[in-house]
């Protein structure tokens, strides 16, 4: 890994924000290779320098994994055109190269997005045969016959194109004229929840991914916010993320 400023190195590792880091490196309260230094743009490299901010070393991970409350109008890519991507919106602090979010949502999805640069997790987390489970909640324009709906899901949808979905679970969270409901899917296919609920006549108005595997959004992510996820969270996702110190 090439060199970075030592501020952008333990900002990105998410202890503090970069103002607060730097005022950290000023006090004399990080050491590098058993010295201290007080200049915030030394340069260091996050795997091999040992770093130590406030008595603590920091992670030397190779790979990062960012929760990120996903807003509407923004995309899942790396890039677009036109509008704004999951990655362009992540604070400073946690940007690096080669991010990209595991999984689409809609633009008009809202909630969990999983960015990283781990591309072995991505595919574990992905594949249908490795089964994690994503939770969503979903709002429709029309209830749903729930007994029907829930045989159904459970069976395998059949979508208009003739794929076979797995099976999935239906619950309702909120009872009211249209209740809210909410699906655990194990798989990702392009609009799957909507296409589900469209196969039983109904239009989903309002969609918000809120776990992926057993680990739910952090609540108190507003929209847009993003946070880095922590090791022991990583594996309540998979148990297959070796990579993390
Ligand atoms: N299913 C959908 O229809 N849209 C999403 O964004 C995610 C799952």
């Amino acid at each position: 890994m090439s060199k970075e400023r030592l501020d952008k190195i333990i900002a990105s590792s998410g202890l503090s924000t970069r103002s607060e880091v730097k005022a950290l490196i000023k006090k004399g309260l990080v050491k590098v290779n058993d010295t201290i230094i007080k200049d915030s743009s030394e340069k260091f490299d996050c795997e091999t320098d040992d770093i130590v901010v406030d008595g603590k070393p920091l992670r030397k991970g190779k790979y990062v994994y960012i929760m990120l409350n996903k807003p509407k109008g923004v995309v899942s890519a790396t890039n677009d055109n036109k509008d704004l991507t999951v990655v362009d919106i992540l604070p400073e602090e946690l940007k690096r190269k080669n991010l990209f979010p595991a999984g689409r949502l809609d633009k008009d999805t809202v909630g969990f997005c999983l960015i990283t640069d781990d591309g072995d997790f991505a595919h574990d987390i992905l594949a249908p045969g490795h089964h994690v489970n994503k939770t969503y909640i979903a709002q429709l324009d029309k209830p749903v016959n729930f007994e029907k709906a829930r045989q159904a899901f459970f069976d395998g949808v059949v979508l208009g194109d003739g794929t076979v979905l797995l099976s999935a679970d239906l619950d309702i969270i909120e009872n009211g004229d249209i209740p809210t409901y909410k699906v655990v899917i194990k798989e990702g296919k392009y609009h799957q929840v909507k296409r589900m609920f469209a196969s039983l006549g109904s239009t989903v108005t309002e969609l918000k991914r809120i776990k992926i595997g057993e680990l739910p959004l952090d609540e108190n992510l507003k929209p847009g916010e993003a946070r880095l996820i922590t090791p022991e969270e990583l594996r309540k996702i998979t148990q297959k993320a070796h990579n993390i110190v």
